[in-house]
């Protein structure tokens, strides 16, 4: 089995290791439209299928990292986190396979637009931006290819938000994932809307890696979910080149369902939905019934995120006035 050192020595081996003072990077949230749910090695954070989504502009983690010798520090929107949080003993984990010497120790500033794991993928800004930090930290001058590698080793979906607009995440087929990565789909629409609506800012129950992993090993419906996400990902790759918005939304919706559906028939059963996720979700097909075109999609959280066009924003907007709208393509 390779290790994520392994990996990261493939990739930055034999590259500078003098760094600057600072590190600086920014990195968008993204949100699938077409879902990663499920991982074929938990190591490396590879994926079972492709996935394709959508970076939020200018929506994500500005993160900054320089050396220090004595401990490693993460401040978050200007609050340094605990050692012992989950969070930092991830960061600390991930930092663990970029130091130059054993004792040398990392300072992360972020500040991140998103709620922090309440499945508004700030993970995946995170880690993104933070991988791009180092590589501006170090000078290794890696191109996007090796970068989302770098990023995915911290959070699968991190290795999209290496770029703008719609990106696909290749699943690849090497052990070692030196072919799972992103890469653009270049496909603007810049009348395309995302709509965040925080209905809860706890902390998921769940993480992600863990849910996959029960999904995987107990969920009869999940045999479906590859086969489900190869259909749904040509439509949704046929749809934006179309710039059929219809067919995008029905496809983007029915597969976050799916994925969802995969958790709930897992035994004993992962639901992240609560009765918000629920009220929201019925106020959208009514809508759609009035004739609005808003479709919707949910990840691992109860937050749901609206997809519709430009010139629906003010009918959106009235429904929903807490709704954070974002065009991700201006
Ligand atoms: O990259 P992770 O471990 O945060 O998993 C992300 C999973 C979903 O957000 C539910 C789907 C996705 O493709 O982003």
């Amino acid at each position: 089995m390779t290790t994520k050192l392994e990996i990261v020595q493939r990739i930055i081996g034999g590259r500078p290791k003098q760094p600057k003072d600072k590190g600086h990077a920014f990195a968008p949230t993204n949100i699938a439209l077409c879902k990663y749910w499920g991982k074929r090695d938990e190591e490396l954070n590879l994926p079972l299928t492709s996935s394709l989504s959508v970076s939020l502009g200018s929506v994500g983690a500005e993160t900054s990292v320089s050396l220090r010798y004595d401990k490693d520090t993460f401040n978050v929107n200007g609050e340094e986190i605990p050692a012992a949080s989950d969070m930092a003993i991830r960061l600390t984990r991930y930092l663990d396979l970029f130091r130059p010497e054993p004792g040398v120790k990392f300072a992360v500033d972020t500040k991140s637009g998103v709620p922090i794991a309440a499945g508004l993928a700030s993970s995946a800004s995170g880690f993104a931006a933070l991988a791009l930090a180092l590589n501006d930290l170090f000078h290794w001058q890696l191109n996007a290819t090796a970068t989302s590698i770098l990023a995915r080793l911290g959070s699968g979906s991190a290795c999209r938000s290496i770029y703008p607009g719609f990106v696909e995440w290749q699943a690849g087929r090497d052990p070692a994932g030196m072919d799972s990565f992103a890469v653009p789909f270049p496909h603007p629409w810049p009348e395309f809307r995302i709509g965040l609506l925080v209905l809860a800012k706890g902390r998921k129950p769940m993480g992600s890696t863990a849910a996959m992993r029960h999904t995987r090993e107990t969920s009869r419906l999940y045999t479906a979910w590859p086969t489900r996400v190869e259909e749904d990902l040509a439509t949704i790759k046929t749809a934006i080149q179309k710039q059929h918005f219809a067919l995008l939304g029905q496809t983007a919706e029915g597969n976050a369902l799916a994925m969802h559906a995969t958790m709930m028939d897992s035994r004993p059963a992962i639901m992240y939905f609560l009765p918000e996720t629920i009220e929201t979700i019925q106020r959208v097909w009514t809508l759609r019934k009035t004739g609005l075109e808003v479709y919707l999609t949910v990840d691992a959280g109860p937050n749901v995120k609206l997809i519709f066009l430009a010139d629906k924003t003010e009918q959106v907007r009235e429904s929903f006035p807490n709704l954070q709208i974002i065009a991700p393509f201006k």
